[in-house]
């Protein structure tokens, strides 16, 4: 009984990387990780070639990663939030999903969750509510195909502004638009997944609700 987690951030050893696989080793049970980067995934191109066969046209990974999900017995799904939502890269994957649905809805009944790493803070006003609209996304995904949606995790990430080298010049920086006038690289600093003992707890709680749905099941 395999439990398959993907995550679609580019980043090498990303926060999101580390929380699936987070997720992952709570579950006790044995598990996939896959780095969506190393695969090529386009998008759905709606021509609905998949109706009949529960295949995809389009021949790239996207075949062989919707094997590995309907042969999974749980899915986690992690991505982060350019631009305020699921990253395209993710979405794309979720898509490409599209083809399990038709006539047997090989992902119906199955545990699911997700991971969303973001940068903008949770109740910042003055913003779009990054983490909620990535999670919606996927769990979306997961509700419209008749899965057991068990939870989500958000992380805190890191603006990009805070690695490119001019987050203190730049009068496009998203370190004070996020943190405020007075807020620098420094000031604000890196996040990772292991300083954030909320995510972390939740990761853990997540991977033992999918174990325990699947002991159930
Ligand atoms: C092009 C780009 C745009 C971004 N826009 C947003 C945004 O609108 N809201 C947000 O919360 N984070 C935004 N981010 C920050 C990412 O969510 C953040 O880098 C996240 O930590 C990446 O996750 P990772 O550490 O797992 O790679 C953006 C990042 C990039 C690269």
């Amino acid at each position: 009984m395999k439990v398959l987690g993907v995550s679609g951030s580019p980043v090498r050893d990303s926060n999101t990387d580390r929380a699936v696989k987070a997720v992952l080793n709570a579950t006790g049970l044995e598990t996939e990780f896959i780095k969506l980067t190393d695969y090529t995934v386009a998008p759905c191109n709606a021509c609905l070639g998949c109706v009949q066969t529960n295949r995809c046209v389009i021949e790239d990974d996207g075949i062989m990663l919707a094997e590995k999900a309907k042969s999974a017995a749980a899915l986690i799904v992690g991505g982060f939030t350019p631009y305020s939502t699921l990253d395209s890269r993710t979405k794309a994957f979720i898509e490409r999903l599209y083809p399990l649905r038709h006539q047997h809805g090989y992902m119906a009944g199955k545990p699911g969750g997700a991971v969303i790493t973001s940068a903008v803070p949770p109740g910042c006003a003055s913003l779009p509510p990054a983490a909620d609209m990535g999670v919606n996304a996927i769990q979306f995904y997961m509700m419209e195909e008749g899965m057991n949606f068990l939870g989500a995790v958000k992380v805190a990430g890191n603006v990009p502004c805070i690695r490119c080298g001019h987050g203190d010049q730049c009068t496009m920086s998203g370190i004070t638009m996020l943190y405020g006038a007075d807020a620098t690289v420094e000031s604000v600093g890196v996040s990772s997944f292991e300083h954030q003992p909320e995510a972390i707890a939740t990761a853990e709680e997540l991977g033992r609700q999918i174990a325990g749905a699947l002991a159930s099941a």
